[in-house]
C-alpha cells in the first residue's frame, strides 16, 4: 500500500497542502513542535478508518473559521490506483467518495487505504485502562474483516439496549434473555476473530519484540477473553445466565466482548506494572508491527506505518532494526531534530514550518 499523493484543504492549521512526490519508502517529516507533523499523520490515517487516532472530534479538524475540510488521496495497491476525498463539514456531516463514487458507510472506506500509527500518547494502551487495549483490538480488526465491523455494530446496539433495559425495574427477564441470545450470536464473531488475531499478534510480536530489544527477553500477549469455549455462542450465553441476576441487580452488562482484555507480559510480568518505558515503548512498537503483518497476511497488502515523534526515541540499535523490518514498506517519520535521520539515502525529507511543507534534499 502507498500514498502516491496528499492534499489538504483547511484541515487542523494546514490552509492547503500539496505533497505529490512521496517516497514509496520512507518520508521524513521535520520541524519544531505545533507546526502540523502530528496533523498530517492524523490526515493519512483517517483516510484508512475516517476517524482521528487522537480521538479528536470531526468538527474540531476543520481548520478554525473555516466552512469544511478537505482530505484527498491519491493511493496504490500492488494491483490498482484508487482515490480518496472527504469533506468534513461539522460533527457527523461528511462526504466520502472513494475512486469518485460515494459511499454510504464508513466501513467501505476502512482499510481500502489502510494505515497503522505508533504515537507516544500509544504508550497509554500498556499503562492504562482495558477499553483503550480493546480499542486498539477493534480498530485494526474492523481494518481488515469488514464482518468484523459489522459484528462489533451490532453488538453495540444490542448492548446499548440490554443496558436500558437492565436499569428498568419493569422490564421482563424474558425481553433481556432475548438480548442476550443477539448479543451472544455477535459476540461470538467479535471473539472468534479476536482469538484468532491476539495469537498471531502474540506469535509476530515476540519475534519483533526479539528482534528489536534483545534475544534474552520476551514479550508475551495473552487474550483475556469472557469465554474460552469451544463453542463461543453458548458459552457466552450460559455466562450471561449466570450472571442474570447480578446484572439486574447492579444495571449493567457483566459478560462479553466489552468486558476483555490483552495482557502484555515481559519476561513472565505485567508489563503495565514491572517495565521500564523503554520496554513498553518496544513491546508496543512489535504489537503495532505484529499488526501490520497480520494485515498484509489478511489482504495481500502492507498497511502504510506512520510513526508519530517516536523514531527518535530508540537507540541506534532499535533504529536500524526497525528500519529492516520495514524497508519494503512505506514509513511516514515525524521529528523535530533531523539528527541521526540523514542515515537513509533513499528517504525523502520534507521541513514542516507552520503548516508549510517544504521538501529538503
Ligand atoms: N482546527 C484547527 N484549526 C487551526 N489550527 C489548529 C486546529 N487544530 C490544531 N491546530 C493547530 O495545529 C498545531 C499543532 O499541530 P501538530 O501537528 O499537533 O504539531 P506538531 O508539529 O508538534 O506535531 C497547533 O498550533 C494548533 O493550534
Ligand atoms: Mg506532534
Amino acid at each position: 500500500m502507498r500514498l502516491e499523493r496528499l492534499s489538504l484543504r483547511d484541515f487542523r492549521n494546514f490552509k492547503s497542502l500539496e505533497l505529490s512526490e512521496l517516497s514509496h519508502g520512507i518520508n521524513v517529516f521535520v520541524g519544531r513542535n505545533a507546526m502540523g507533523k502530528t496533523n498530517l499523520i492524523e490526515a493519512i490515517n483517517y483516510l484508512s478508518c475516517g476517524k482521528s487516532f487522537r480521538g479528536t472530534q470531526d468538527s474540531k479538524l476543520i481548520r478554525e473559521g473555516q466552512p469544511f475540510a478537505g482530505i484527498f488521496a491519491g493511493y496504490s495497491t500492488g494491483s490498482h490506483r484508487g482515490k480518496i476525498e472527504i469533506g468534513i463539514f461539522g460533527e457527523a456531516k461528511r462526504s466520502v467518495k472513494l475512486n469518485g463514487l460515494p459511499i454510504k458507510k464508513i466501513s467501505e472506506l476502512m482499510g481500502a487505504m489502510n494505515s497503522i500509527v505508533f504515537a507516544p500518547e500509544d504508550l497509554r494502551i500498556i499503562k492504562e485502562s482495558p477499553s483503550l487495549r480493546r480499542r486498539m483490538m477493534d480498530m485494526e480488526l474492523c481494518k481488515i474483516s469488514s464482518g468484523y465491523y459489522r459484528d462489533v455494530q451490532s453488538y453495540v446496539l444490542a448492548l446499548k439496549s440490554k443496558n436500558k433495559l437492565l436499569k428498568d425495574m419493569h422490564a421482563k427477564d424474558g425481553v433481556i434473555e432475548a438480548y442476550n441470545v443477539q448479543l451472544a450470536q455477535y459476540g461470538a464473531g467479535i471473539i472468534r476473530r479476536r482469538r484468532v488475531f491476539v495469537e498471531k499478534l502474540n506469535q509476530y510480536g515476540a519475534a519483533f519484540y526479539q528482534n528489536l530489544q534483545n534475544v534474552t527477553e520476551s514479550i508475551q500477549i495473552r487474550y483475556k477473553s469472557s469465554t474460552e469455549a469451544e463453542d463461543i455462542q453458548t458459552g457466552l450465553l450460559e455466562k450471561m445466565q449466570i450472571n442474570a441476576k447480578r446484572e439486574r441487580e447492579i444495571g449493567i452488562s457483566l459478560v462479553g466482548p466489552h468486558r476483555e482484555d490483552l495482557e502484555i507480559f515481559i519476561n513472565g510480568k505485567d508489563s503495565k506494572i514491572y517495565a521500564s518505558q523503554g520496554q513498553q515503548r518496544t513491546a508496543l512498537l512489535a504489537i503495532k508491527l505484529a499488526a501490520l503483518e497480520i494485515a498484509q497476511e489478511q489482504t495481500g497488502e502492507s498497511p502504510i506505518l506512520l510513526l508519530d515523534d517516536v523514531f527518535s526515541e530508540l537507540d541506534k540499535r532499535r533504529k536500524e532494526s526497525l528500519m529492516e523490518i520495514v524497508s519494503k514498506k512505506q514509513v511516514f517519520i515525524t521529528c523535530t531534530d533531523i539528527d541521526g535521520m540523514q542515515r537513509f539515502p533513499e528517504a525523502a525529507y520534507y521541513q514542516v514550518d507552520h503548516a508549510k511543507v517544504k521538501q529538503v534534499k
